[in-house]
Parts: structure tokens; sequence; C-alpha cells
């Protein structure tokens, strides 16, 4: 006789992007490595692309609900309250879907990934009453209408999940119980460290002898500060020709200003006579090969980046790397121990570590080997699944927040 159980619990998985960013890759390995039977996961995304594609392989259903033309084209930098006036039939359509569509589906829970999808649901939250975890990715908004509204809007979430120290900085009240910093884990089989020349062979990068290396694994967007890397490589380039730079990535967002930034690199590249020395190739699904070809990793934000997984991904290959210092690329690296750490937008302090690193085998060989051990003792996938298991259960548990729970602002200025 069989015994009726019942069905794992639901998560509605709301996202901002449909590309595979940081953040989308993220959520695909937390996804993939959640052990079967402990939830059910519906991914709401907003069109189809690359994410999609990796959807298609996990045991998760998806659907696409758009954000319409004007919001979709809406980034951080570009909402100014005239442009979101603009955008704001787009919010009443997807407000309307959303719920009717949570309705339809009766998720436990509501876990959110990026600022389009974190505020689109706090506005909403009251309609749907249903816990929420908002996983930040990226900076809370200080400033404007758009941090007040995200600081008004966290006190409707159950949860938030941090993915570093310097982002739950952003979150009112600061040190809340309800506030979890979760480093990205890493996987550790997939980023294993690798033969250079079978990797230069599988990316079809050489014919003849094989090049030393020097560059970067981004998406393609002006604040991660791809033309500072270019500048501080030039001269040392042209200095010496055993070295090329490689750039790795696409514009991956639809945000105003990303498009077509890869033929702004290129024509850089050409301006500053490099163009023949820097080797652009396409956004990589399995970045491994591509870091393998490289005998020094640059991560040359010019802003705090939140996170960087690519610089954790970097390290677990065992890389020489040099970050620019903020944000979570600080919490990651112990500067001159498993990486170099710059100051950001600053040409002259990259291009000197650079050059330290060029001239300087033995130290690229233990500061990779420095890095990848890090990696092994603190950055395991496995206990980033866990810990996220256990807050998207706890979040469940607690139901959603109480009415007088609702401001945390008001909360963190009366306390
Ligand atoms: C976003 C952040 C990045 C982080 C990733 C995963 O892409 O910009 O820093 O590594 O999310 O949380």
């Amino acid at each position: 006789m069989s015994v009726a159980t019942d069905p794992p619990p639901l998560i509605c998985v709301v996202v901002t992007s449909a590309e595979l960013g940081g953040a989308e890759r993220m959520l695909v390995d937390l996804l993939q490595g959640m052990p079967p039977g402990r939830f059910r996961f519906h991914v709401v995304l907003p069109r189809l692309g690359r994410l999609a594609l990796e959807l298609d392989q996990l045991p998760v259903s998806y659907e696409v609900l758009s954000f319409g033309g004007r919001l979709s084209k809406a980034g951080r930098s570009g909402v100014r309250a005239k442009a979101a006036l603009g955008a704001v039939v787009d919010v009443m359509r997807y407000l309307w879907l959303y719920t009717r569509l949570v309705a339809r589906l009766k998720p436990r829970l509501i876990y959110t990934h990026g600022l389009k999808a974190e505020l689109l649901t706090g506005i909403a939250s009251h309609w749907l009453g249903l816990p929420v975890v908002w996983h930040l990715h990226t900076f809370v908004p200080k400033d404007g209408w758009l941090g007040r509204l995200h600081r008004y809007l966290q006190g409707r979430t159950r949860m938030l999940v941090a993915n570093s120290k310097a982002v739950s900085a952003g979150v009112l009240p600061p040190s809340s119980s309800k506030t979890k910093v979760i480093y990205c884990g890493v996987d550790i089989d997939a980023f294993l460290p690798q033969s250079k020349s079978a990797a230069e062979q599988s990316l079809h990068l050489v014919s003849g002898a094989s090049k030393l290396r020097v560059g970067m694994v981004s998406v393609l967007a002006p604040w991660k500060g791809l033309d500072v890397f270019l500048h501080a490589v030039q001269p040392l380039l042209r200095a010496d020709a055993r070295w090329e730079a490689m750039i790795v990535g696409d514009p991956l967002y639809d945000t105003a200003g990303h498009q077509g930034y890869d033929r702004v690199l290129k024509q850089l590249a050409g301006d500053l006579q490099i163009a023949d020395r820097v080797v652009f190739l396409p956004y990589q699904l399995r970045p491994a090969s591509a870091y393998a070809c490289l005998d020094i990793f640059v991560h040359a934000a010019k802003r705090p980046e939140p996170f960087g997984r690519v610089i954790a991904e970097a390290m677990c290959m065992q890389r020489a790397v040099i970050a620019t210092a903020g944000g979570g690329a600080v919490e990651q690296i112990e500067a001159g121990v498993d990486g170099l750490l710059v100051a950001m937008d600053d040409v002259g302090a990259l291009r000197a570590q650079v050059a330290r690193l060029m001239a300087d085998a033995e130290l690229r060989r233990q500061l990779g080997l420095a890095a990848r051990s890090k990696v092994l003792r603190q950055g395991s996938m496995c206990q980033f699944i866990e810990r996220m298991a256990t807050v998207l259960d706890e979040a469940m548990a607690f139901g959603p927040p109480h009415a007088g729970d609702s401001n945390a602002e008001t909360r963190h200025r009366a306390a």
C-alpha cells in the first residue's frame, strides 16, 4: 500500500535578468545542487535567453512574465523619476499579471534575484500574502527615491540574503537577524586547474608558441573597468612581445549603455594601437578553460564589486589574481597572500601590479596556490547550498512579515 506524502514546498523564483551574469549563474548552481525532493522551484523570467536554456537542463519549471519595453531598459543609473514615470504602465501591468500568476501557482515562498524583482515583489507583497526572500546581488541604492523605496520595502521581506558583508551593510537595520551574508559557492570540480595548452586548444587560441596572457573574464559593462585594464596594459604589451591581453565576455544586460560596449572596447584597443595584441572571446558558458589560458587574471571594476564570482572562480583555478579594492573583492582576497589588490579606477596602480606579476613567475605561482587552497577551505558549493536551503526553510516556517513589521526604516530610526 502506498502512503501519500506531501509534495515538497513550491518556491516561486523571480529574476530580473534573463541572461547569465554572476547572479543568474549562482541561481543555476543553487537549483542544480539542491537535493532532489527538498523544494520544487518555478522560475519567473522577464524573457527567454541564456538562463532559460540552462533551466531546460534542470528539474524546474519556468515561465516568462515580460517587464515591458520601458521597464526592461531602466537600469539603476538610468532610473530617474521621469524615466520611472514612463515605465508606470509597464509596472502596473507586471504587478497585475504577477499577482495572478502567484494566485494560480500557490507557492509557499517568493525568492527574488535582482533589483527590479525585489522592488516589484516588495510593492506587490501585500497582495501576494506570502513570505519573501530577497537575494541581494548588488549594492542597495543609497540615495534618491530608489534608495528610499528599497529601504521601505526591505521591511516587507521575511529574509534578506547578501552575497557579501559589503552588500549587507546597505540593509536597514544593518545587523538585523533577518539579514544573512552567504558568499557564493564555487564548484571546485568544474573549476579545476587544467593544462594551459589544452585550454588554449579547446578555445582555438594558438597557432605556434603559447603566449603569456593577462586578461579579464567579465560582463562587458562600463563599470567593470575594462577600459582601465586596456589603458593599464598598453605600454606593458608594447614593451614585451611575449605577452598578450585577453577579454572574455559579452555585454549581457538589456540596461541602457550596455549594448554595443564590445565595439567600444575594440575601438579603444585600436586607438591604443594594441588591437593585434588583445584577444576578444565571446561569453563562455563554461569558463574554466578561459581562466586556464590566463597567467594573470585581472578584475578592474571601477566601483566596489558586490561579491565577484569571477574572482572566486579564478582563485579556484589557481590563477594569480589582481582585483580592485572594494566590496566583496576585499573580503575574498588577502592582499599579498592569495592575490593582489589595487585602487579602483587607477590606471597607474593597476599597471604597476600587472608589471610586477609579469616579471615574477614565482610570485604568480605562489599567489595561485594560496588562492585555490583558500577557496577549497572556504567556498565550497555544498556549504553554500546547505546554508541557502536553511534560509528558505526558515523563511517558509515564519510565514509573511506581520503588519506591524512592515517598515524597517521606521523601526531603525526608532531604535
Ligand atoms: C552579481 C554581482 C557579483 C556577484 C554575483 C553573484 O552579478 O555583480 O559581484 O558575484 O551577482 O552574487
